[in-house]
């Protein structure tokens, strides 16, 4: 299976870069982007990655976390998505999705996310203009928005996407909004990240996305106005929906739901907390021989020691089994 999906990512014009899975580490109301300091905050998240999560997260979350779920034991940064809920189509009672991990992923890897930093081509003439620089301590960045509501604005939102999965490796044409029908393996959410950077804004409003197709594309050179060109990072989530297919009777819509109460998909989204210690990072990224599973320059542990990693539920609040209502969400 492995080596099934290596190739099928191949066909796509990746040449180097990391790829790993970080089991799931908690699912709660927190986003120290988008709300920092409410605990808590609007919407329920899955977020993998380092034990520093929290409410609030500033300065050098390398330093401070001591350890993380992710297979590479360096990377304590924090990955996170809403979460998407079925939504009883005549009940109306909403339960949680569940989600599985990539199939090609390291063995015991639990949940989670599937996790890319994409340098791209280390033979183009753009990239040795431009060479890859990691992200700073403190750096954060989202991608997406709750509040995107038509198809024309989910169309902007290059590379964030569905796959209606046919079998855990067999995902189907990328789509801009939920599948229309029950997916035989489960909704696969892709989320790619813009890779230019202004130099200056730890936030969001510091990138800037050159690319202008969807899937695995190499990012064009950065323009001027953000000169410098960050790793390219990139999130894969399997939402195991197989369980709730057979409560969706043919011709209702769509019964699946962000955690913000997103009955279409257009409003997905994706948030990055930095927290590679040290310049772990940029070693990875200055080698070409740093392709998928790692190289000699970063460290790496078994999944088995990724997982006992955890964070302490800061909201206290159910989020799974039949809920009435989604968490923060009114009646
Ligand atoms: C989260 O923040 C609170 C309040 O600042 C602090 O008491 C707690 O130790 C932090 N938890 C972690 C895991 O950093
Ligand atoms: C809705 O249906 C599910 C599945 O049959 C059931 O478990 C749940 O309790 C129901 N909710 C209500 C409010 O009846
Ligand atoms: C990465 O490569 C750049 C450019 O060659 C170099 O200046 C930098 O010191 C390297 N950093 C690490 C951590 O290897």
């Amino acid at each position: 299976m492995k080596s099934l999906s290596i190739a099928l990512a191949l066909a796509a014009p990746v040449h180097a870069g990391l790829r790993f899975g970080c089991s799931s580490l908690t699912i709660q109301r927190l986003d120290p982007v988008v709300e920092p300091g409410n605990a808590p905050s609007s919407h329920v998240h899955h977020i993998v990655g380092g034990n520093a999560f929290n409410a609030t997260m500033t300065g050098d979350v390398g330093a401070r976390a001591t350890c993380t779920t992710c297979e590479m034991s360096e990377d304590f940064s924090n990955y996170w998505t809403a979460v998407l809920y079925f939504k009883h189509p005549t009940n109306g009672s909403y339960h949680r999705v569940p989600v599985v991990n990539n199939a090609a992923l390291a063995p015991n890897t639990k949940g989670g996310i599937t996790v890319y930093y994409t340098p791209h081509d280390f033979t183009t003439d753009d990239l040795k203009n431009q060479p890859i620089k990691a992200f700073p301590p403190g750096f954060r960045m989202t991608v997406g928005s709750p509040a995107t509501n038509s198809l024309d604005q989910a169309k902007g939102h290059i590379g964030l996407r569905y796959n209606c999965l046919q079998t855990l490796i067999n995902r189907g044409p990328e789509m801009v909004d939920f599948p229309d029908r029950p997916c035989p393996a489960g909704i696969f959410a892709v989320h790619h990240f813009p890779a230019c950077w202004d130099g200056k804004n730890l936030d969001s409003p510091g990138i800037y996305n050159t690319i202008r197709m969807d899937g695995f594309t190499n990012a064009p050179p950065c323009p001027a106005s953000h000169p410098v060109r960050m790793p390219q990072v990139t999130y894969e989530t399997v939402w195991d929906t197989t369980k709730f297919n057979s409560m969706w009777p043919s011709g209702t819509p769509n019964p699946f739901v962000w955690s913000f109460e997103g009955t279409s998909g257009y409003g997905t989204h994706a948030d990055y907390m930095f927290g590679w210690k040290g310049d772990s990072l940029q070693r990875a990224m200055n080698k070409s021989e740093c392709f998928y599973d790692g190289c000699g320059s970063i460290t790496k542990q078994v999944m088995t020691e990724a997982n006992k990693c955890t964070v302490p539920d800061m909201v206290g609040e159910v989020t799974d089994g039949w809920l009435d209502h989604l968490p923060g969400m009114a009646m």
